[in-house]
């Protein structure tokens, strides 16, 4: 495994190895690896000849100063969770080598950009997609993984490649999850033991509505869905220590309110926070 921190070294490195015709993945991080980061790399290995990860904490679309200062760097574990995943170059550039001078970005996402997490970190979408284009650039990938964790992340980088018409395929994963169904993510480390229990029922919440759906074989009514959304809100508010930011069920390209009485391509949306730890999560229902 190449460990390469500028991109100049990583176009030598990926020149003759596209020359060769070989398919390159791309899966980009902020580090702090777990099994739902190494999901990603297994399934890039899977499809391409060459997988690279980035590891690289982006200062653009952090909205909370201490968020991004406190956002965990383990590189040891890190590297040995590469290694061992097969990963066969790492990419970490530093601040500098990313953002040498002073860039202004802005892109038209769609209206989702400004809905569920785009309303409560205002600007992060940008921050992703100037990101994502910046390491696309770099590496200049066949195709990219990116998990369904961060399910409205996803639609925003498919609406950046659209709006630049880039050559790189988006391949969605699923949510990895813990033995008690909590999401895998890098901030759970923040939780202590009583925020950790209760943290839980963010995907309780979402199984309830995706238990719903099943049973009602997808047949729903706009006012059964408000119904399932409330009854869902107040088991989240009625756990100590959470407190809600959002819980929707939205149509899954859009991100709105469902218009039609029934249909599919549906998904509910979480995010709270549990202590001082803010976590989102998601299920596709139909
Ligand atoms: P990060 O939070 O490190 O996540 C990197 C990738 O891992 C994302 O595509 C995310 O959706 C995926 N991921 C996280 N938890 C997962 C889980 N439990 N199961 C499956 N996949 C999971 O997302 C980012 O970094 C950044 O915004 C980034 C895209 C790297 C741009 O800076």
């Amino acid at each position: 495994m190449e460990v390469i921190n500028t991109i100049a070294a990583l176009k030598s490195l990926l020149g003759p190895i596209k020359l060769a015709g070989q398919k390159i993945a791309l899966v980009p991080t902020m580090g702090a690896l777990h099994k739902g980061h190494v999901s990603l790399i297994e399934a890039a290995r899977s499809e391409a000849d060459i997988v690279v990860c980035s590891i690289f904490v982006n200062p653009t679309q952090f909205t909370d100063p201490k968020d991004l200062e406190r956002y965990p760097r383990p590189l040891e574990h890190d590297m040995a969770m590469l290694s061992a995943s097969g990963c066969n170059v790492v990419f970490m550039p530093s601040v500098k080598e990313m953002y040498p001078v002073p860039e202004h970005w802005h892109i038209d996402l769609g209206p989702a950009e400004f809905l569920l997490e785009g309303e409560f970190r205002k600007g992060h979408y940008q921050g992703v997609t100037q990101i994502v284009k910046k390491l696309f650039d770099a590496v200049g990938p066949d195709l990219a993984f990116f998990g369904q964790k961060d399910y409205q992340q996803v639609l925003m980088i498919e609406n950046m490649v659209a709006y630049f018409d880039l050559p790189v395929k988006i391949v969605t994963c699923p949510i990895i999850r813990e033995e008690d169904g909590l999401a895998m993510s890098s901030r759970n480390i923040h939780l202590n033991p009583e925020d950790r229990k209760h943290a839980v029922v963010l995907c309780q919440s979402l199984e309830y509505i995706k238990g719903y759906f099943e049973k009602a074989e997808n047949q729903y009514s706009k006012d059964k869905l408000h119904l399932l959304e409330e009854a869902a809100k107040r088991m989240i508010q009625q756990t100590p220590g959470v407190a809600l930011d959002y819980f929707v069920i939205a149509d899954g390209k859009t991100l709105m309110p469902p218009t039609a009485d029934h249909g599919s391509g549906l998904v509910v949306l979480v995010a709270a926070k549990v202590g001082e730890t803010r976590l989102i999560d998601n299920m596709i229902l139909s």
